[in-house]
């Protein structure tokens, strides 16, 4: 399938599949479906919940209120959204903003997993409840955020929704320190990566050890 396209069309081609998808009966209520934006080349690839209002209404990922705080709390880190990749794990908005159900984070996450697949980020950053359950299965957030953990090649890092942050005043300083973690992670994802290119394969265990201290 399809090896002549570039990651870039590649990444267009699951988005318009996206805006096209009736596998699930969000597809019903939805004004636009939310692929995703971002770099195809993206080293940070950052996973929320699912649409919202503002999101249904423009087709774009985090672009209310949550949105906001996403994009300060990335300028507190020197990056704009432009530089990191962002999704949801549900693409359509569903009804009156309440919990996905569990079939349809399973109809979805095919998206999501080619995605990441097109993308491959040295580092997600997961948003919530939702996308941490990808990763940290039956781990509660309050315990493991700011604590990254590599699976495979990826560092996967929780934290908490940005809408937390909003609605609970008390969650707004982990997260601005949580965020505050992640160029240190980068830099140690860039050179695990550059390592791993000239077949340095024999410190996994180290660099564990070294993720593990954040
Ligand atoms: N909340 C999310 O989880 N995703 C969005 O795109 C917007 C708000």
């Amino acid at each position: 399938m399809g090896g002549s396209f570039s990651p870039q069309e590649e990444l267009e081609r699951i988005a318009a599949e996206i805006r096209s998808c009736t596998k699930c009966p969000l597809a019903k209520g939805r004004r636009n479906a939310v692929p995703g934006e971002g770099p195809a080349d993206a080293e940070i690839m950052f996973i929320g919940e699912g649409p919202g209002f503002h999101e249904d209404r423009q087709g774009r990922p985090f672009v209310g209120a949550a949105g906001q705080f996403l994009e300060e709390l990335l300028a507190s880190i020197g990056l704009s959204r432009e530089q990191v990749y962002i999704t949801n794990v549900i693409k359509c908005r569903p009804p009156g903003n309440r919990d996905p159900l569990p079939e349809e984070l399973e109809a979805c996450r095919p998206y999501l997993d080619r995605q990441i697949e097109v993308i491959k980020p040295k580092i997600i950053v997961t948003l919530g409840r939702y996308s941490m359950a990808r990763y940290f299965p039956g781990a509660s957030i309050t315990r493991i955020h700011g604590q990254p953990k590599r699976v495979g090649d990826i560092i996967c890092f929780p934290m908490f929704h940005p809408a937390a942050g909003l609605h609970q005043p008390r969650w707004r300083p982990l997260i601005e320190e949580d965020i505050k973690k992640l160029p240190a992670l980068l830099e140690e994802a860039r050179k695990s990566a550059s390592s791993e290119a000239q077949g340095d394969d024999g410190n996994d265990e180290e660099h564990y050890e070294q993720l593990s201290l954040f």
